[in-house]
């Protein structure tokens, strides 16, 4: 409970967003959104503990010298905003939950869902952080007696397998279960799959590494030749849920019809399930990539998981409790690494950490899948409400002005007068930076 513990100094009320029903229960950062970036910092390092070396990495980014280990021919940076969302209760403890995004409105809009969830906030479990490898063993004649070996030497070979997974075995982890699938179809083919256990690890040069090592051992047993030797990133095993309750007199009825209304169209279609999708994905690739996961593995294990009944489905569900209040409920497999990969190379992730102060991996997973669920209320409350354009073109308005040229206090300016208007295109932001540049208080 670090966040709402902290010192007296920092403000906290019900007052974060304009125009909201007021919450009773504490642990509501007021008002960072209004703050500027130096002060949104000096808050941090109050509730999270930053030290000066933070502050030097969340100025500075990544530098060019780290970049070029990271990955091949660097040539520069690409870099993404990092914003803080807000609000954020999780098993009865608050976060601040950071997220890398281009997009507007994503951190403000986690912020604010999480807000209406308050005091209760979301209530979020995971499982052992266990990734399957696959060995893929081709030219064999009979798949069923090469099973029957490989299962008749299941021990022995989970635990030679073991001897590749470097430390997870002491800590508690490792090749924990073997399995063999056979396929007949598009070709004649049996699959070993190790299951193992990443601890607080993403996991994938773990598991590459055990099914590379043991690859050779399955062609000796089977007198196949093994070809895929690699993890799977639909990790059935290693799955986060998370439910939350939206209470009538909070958000309204209407909200709650309009939203299991929504809910109905994404299961029905899945055109409309994967924006549905796409929604949840804003807050969990943003937190995976601030925190230095890979979000490519996060992206394709959520989608064949939606699509694992055999149709594209939401990953969410929302439905109303015995109260009448609205119930959303989310589970997708999460491989979430805190230590390992770029989560302890790239500067800025491990400060990312810091800020949310998750003591592991399970813990990271099940804040981060409780943003997934957050955000996709926020998205289907402005869908069925006042339509995602309006809160959407308020923030995106300053991108805009600057797009049109602003500066400085210039860049605030043109986008109120654009909002108030209406009328939020770069040509009429051009048009009233000129006004505001003639005119004499410009
Ligand atoms: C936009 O980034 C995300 C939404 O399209 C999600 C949705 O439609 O549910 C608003």
């Amino acid at each position: 409970m670090h966040r709402t513990t902290c010192s007296s100094t920092i403000e906290y009320s019900n007052s974060g967003f304009e125009g909201e029903v007021p919450l009773k229960g504490g642990g509501i950062l007021s008002g960072f959104y209004r703050k500027g970036v130096d002060e949104r910092i000096e808050i941090l390092k109050e509730i999270s503990g930053l030290g000066e070396e933070d502050i030097r990495r969340l100025k500075e980014g990544l530098t060019i010298e780290t970049a070029n280990v990271m990955v091949e021919n660097v040539v520069g940076m690409f870099q993404l905003p990092l914003g803080i969302a807000t609000n954020l209760k999780v098993n009865d403890r608050d976060y601040l939950v950071p997220m890398a995004t281009e997009e507007a409105s994503v951190v403000a809009a986690a912020s604010h869902a999480a807000k209406l969830a308050l005091p209760e906030g979301f209530k979020a479990s995971s499982t052992r952080p266990v990734v399957r490898g696959q060995v893929q063993v081709i030219g064999l004649d009979d798949l069923e007696a090469s099973s029957l070996r490989i299962l008749a030497a299941r021990e022995g070979l989970i635990r030679e397998a073991n001897q590749f997974a470097g430390s997870l075995p002491n800590m508690g982890g490792g090749v924990i279960d073997l399995k063999v699938k056979t396929f007949e179809r598009p070709r004649r083919m049996l699959v070993a799959e190790f299951y193992i256990d990443c601890r607080d690890a993403m996991g994938a040069n773990a598991v590459n590494t055990v099914v590379e090592g043991i690859a050779p051992r399955i062609e000796d047993l089977t007198g196949g030749r093994s070809l895929l030797r690699i993890l799977s990133n639909l990790t059935t095993e290693r799955m986060a849920r998370s439910s939350v309750v939206y209470r009538r007199d909070v958000i309204g009825d209407e909200i709650i019809e309009g939203i299991i209304a929504a809910y109905d169209f994404a299961i029905a279609d899945p055109y409309r399930a994967a924006t549905h999708n796409k929604g949840i994905m804003n807050g969990i690739t943003a937190a995976t990539i601030a925190t230095g996961n890979d979000s490519r593995a996060v992206e394709a294990g959520a989608h064949a998981y939606a699509a694992l009944s055999g149709r594209y489905l939401p990953l969410s569900k929302w439905r109303r409790d015995n109260k009448e209040n609205l119930v959303g409920e989310l589970e997708l497999p999460l491989a979430l690494g805190t230590v390992g990969g770029a989560t302890r190379v790239h500067p800025v992730a491990q400060t990312a950490l810091k800020i949310l102060g998750v003591s592991g991996a399970g813990e990271l997973a099940e804040v981060v899948c409780s943003v997934g669920l957050a955000q996709n209320f926020a998205a289907l409350r402005a869908l069925v409400s006042e339509g995602i354009q309006k809160g959407h073109m308020r923030l995106h308005s300053k991108n805009v002005a600057i797009m049109a040229g602003a500066v400085g206090g210039e860049i605030d300016r043109v986008a109120r007068i654009m909002v108030a208007e209406g009328n939020v295109r770069a040509s009429r932001a051009k048009e009233i930076l000129d006004e505001i540049r003639g005119s004499p208080s410009g």
